[in-house]
């Protein structure tokens, strides 16, 4: 596989990073994750808006412009031959000896690589995925998609120790969003209901496309957080994220949603998206 660093394009065992960056002491940096589908990039500009912004909220710049890494990520999609999968993009501060303090001119590390996954799974449609709450144990600039991931990763091993897909974080009996994903539920009056965009969640790339795509079809959004007790008792539930899309939710800490079936209202979103994305 062939992978992009700080200009080059390099095999993958060829591409070093140093001891001293700053991404792997600090965990000061930012990333991306943009899904592949059919060899093209979906959301691209949503995805480059929100990495600019990160970077912008902790005072980072970009060494080149989102133009530029769009070419570059269509570049490492055609020579590793990527059909379907995943574009992840990082960005640290960069490397020198170890400082809480930064020097102002330090270089920034840039890498890129892609990722080969079926995302486009068919059966999850069927059977929906199983989800467990955990106190969401994240520090307060959750909008920042910063590299420093240990709460999710923790929280993901409760889930799978569970024998679940996904994590849903929980905060003073609200449901925030999951440990990758952003979190939905339908109502018995075919509202859908998530999170408004604040410094409490990511703002998805893929949860603002999907909202589009609702909007324009005239469906019903009412932006808020919700309760676990109310996701238990919901109509249909479901999480997006740029390596799932849309997919439904038919179990929460071992409780069925909608009678353990995924639902119309997320196969209709799941259509509009998919009809969108190809
Ligand atoms: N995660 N919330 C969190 C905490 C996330 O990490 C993600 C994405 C999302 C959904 O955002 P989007 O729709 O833009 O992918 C919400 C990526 C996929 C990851 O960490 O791998």
């Amino acid at each position: 596989r062939t992978v992009y660093l700080n200009g080059a394009f390099l095999p993958e065992n060829e591409a070093h990073i140093s001891i001293f960056d700053r991404g792997f002491l600090f965990g000061d940096g930012i990333y991306e994750v943009t899904a592949v589908l059919e060899g093209k990039l979906v959301d691209s500009p949503l995805h480059m808006a929100r990495l600019e912004r990160s970077i912008g909220e902790i005072g980072g710049f970009l060494p080149i412009s989102t133009d530029e890494i769009v070419e570059i990520e269509r570049r490492l999609i055609a020579e590793n031959g990527l059909v379907e999968g995943m574009i992840y993009l990082q960005y640290t501060r960069g490397a020198e000896d170890r400082n809480f303090f930064y020097s102002k001119d330090l270089r920034p590390t840039l890498l890129m690589f892609t990722q080969s996954k079926k995302l486009d799974v068919a059966s999850v449609m069927e059977t929906g995925l199983k989800v467990k709450t955990v106190p969401d144990q994240r520090w307060e600039r959750r909008d920042i998609k910063s590299v420093c991931l240990l709460p999710q990763v923790l929280a993901k091993r409760i889930a799978k120790e569970a024998g679940c897909d996904e994590a849903w974080m929980v905060e003073d009996g609200f449901v925030t969003e999951g440990a990758s994903s952003t979190a939905y539920i339908i109502t018995a009056d075919d509202k859908i209901i998530t999170r408004a965009n604040s410094n409490a969640t990511l703002p998805g790339c893929t949860r603002l496309a999907v909202l589009d795509l609702a909007r324009a079809h005239g469906l019903i959004i009412e932006e808020r957080p919700f309760t676990v007790e109310e996701a238990l008792n919901a109509r249909e539930a479901a999480l997006t994220s740029a390596s799932n899309f849309i997919v439904p939710i038919t179990e929460i800490d071992g409780k069925a949603i909608g009678g353990g079936k995924p639902g119309p209202m997320i196969a209709k979103l799941r259509e509009f998206y998919m009809d969108n994305a190809r």
